[in-house]
């Protein structure tokens, strides 16, 4: 499916999307590569007062239109660290009034009072990292929570929020399907699904488990197949498929990760926050140390590089790619043989000024990005 108008939910020159990181957990899951830590109560106080001061120093006149709280597990912070952060953003930034503020939260560290305090602080977004309805898949991978628990604090977050997100990750040991937990989803009101396959990473308990055969995910073509099976049923249940891992009924969509496919300019506070602004990427430092001693990698981000970024970035998603900027930035991707013949087999469409990539396609996207690339 083509969409072409996301007018609405996109961000413009003049605004800006605002990340920051809570590197904070209880334990780390098995699979998990993130940058969080177990940190007792007077290292957590000393990361918020350098979080803050890191705001503090930041100077911009644009708009602030999104707001993403993620981690780690945000919702490890108590009411008052929330009311701190959030001071702190409502006296430096114009934040529209209309803005898009996410946060997301475990099932076992989530309750009522801080579900009150995000309302307070015009937090509208939860997303919630369910993963799994199993009790024994979640046992397997170091979870904190149940199914049972989950089911009930997304009932309690339905409650007090109508814009409610779910992770689930696909490819667990002996979860062929996920379909009857997207089902038990929306059953439960929940309007977007993020859906990740599972990625093993080098550092995590999970590599070492599956190296020493004691962990055994599904196979490429069991994902591929689960894969297939929660599109088809999501599609069924009008959640548009409008990213590769992405899934929402209208109005739904995550504007927040619409900014960042679409180009945006983004800043990022926090160990590891990554920040886009004027043409350059910035990271910063992943260990705490780093990040107090306000270390970060930077780079001016070239033509090319941009013409990369946004085939990539665009093919992914159903905001599709501009083809006049690519040619502004000197690509005609017109005259490209491979566009040619992908437009003429019907895989992309062009419609006005963009190209998409349908979305029965998307999950071939790094195929088509390689071959369209200049
Ligand atoms: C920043 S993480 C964690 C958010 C939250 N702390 C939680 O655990 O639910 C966001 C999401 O990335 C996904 N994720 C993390 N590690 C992953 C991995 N190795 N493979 C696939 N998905 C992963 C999970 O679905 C998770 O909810
Ligand atoms: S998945 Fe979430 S809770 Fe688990 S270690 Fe990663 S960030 Fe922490």
């Amino acid at each position: 499916m083509v969409d072409v108008d996301a007018s609405n939910l996109l961000t413009d020159k003049n605004s800006i999307s605002i990340y920051i990181h809570i590197p904070f957990c209880e334990r780390k899951c098995s699979y998990c590569a993130f940058v969080s830590f177990c940190l007792d109560k007077s290292e957590r106080e000393k990361y918020i007062n350098s979080l803050l001061d890191e705001i503090e120093n930041f100077l911009t006149t644009k708009k602030v239109k999104t707001i993403y709280l993620g981690g780690g597990t945000p919702s490890i912070l108590t009411k008052d660290e929330i009311f701190t952060i959030f001071a702190k953003l409502r006296e430096k930034f114009d934040i529209d009034k209309n803005a898009e503020i996410t946060i997301e939260v475990n099932p076992n560290s989530v309750d009522e009072e801080k579900l009150r305090a995000y309302k307070a602080v015009g937090i509208n977004r939860i997303s919630v990292g369910v993963q799994s309805l199993s009790n024994k898949t979640l046992k397997s991978i170091g979870r904190l929570h149940t199914k049972e628990e989950a089911i009930e604090k997304l009932k309690l977050i339905g409650k007090y929020f109508d814009n409610i997100s779910a992770d689930l990750i696909l490819g667990l040991s002996g979860e062929k399907s996920v379909v009857k937990y997207a089902k038990e989803l929306i059953k439960l009101n929940v309007k977007h699904i993020s859906s990740y396959m599972l990625e093993i990473h080098e550092n995590t308990k999970l590599y070492l488990e599956v190296q020493d055969k004691k962990y055994r995910p599904l196979d490429e073509k069991g994902v591929a197949k689960s894969y297939d099976k929660l599109v088809k049923f999501l599609k069924k249940r009008g959640f548009r498929q409008y990213e590769i891992s992405n899934f929402a009924l209208a109005d739904y969509e995550s504007k927040h990760n619409l900014n960042y496919w679409n180009y945006g300019e983004y800043v990022g506070f926090g160990v590891s926050a990554h920040s886009f602004l004027s043409h350059k990427r910035m990271a910063n430092a992943d260990t705490l140390q780093g990040y107090y001693k306000r270390e970060r990698k930077e780079e001016k981000i070239t033509k090319n590089m941009e013409i990369e970024e946004r085939i990539m970035l665009g093919l992914r998603c159903y905001l599709g790619v501009d083809i006049s900027t690519l040619r502004k930035l000197g690509y005609d991707i017109q005259k490209n043989d491979n566009y040619r013949k992908f437009l003429k087999e019907g895989e992309i469409v062009e419609y006005g000024e963009k190209f998409y990539l349908l979305s029965k396609y998307y999950k071939f996207a790094d195929y088509y990005i390689l071959n369209l690339l200049p």
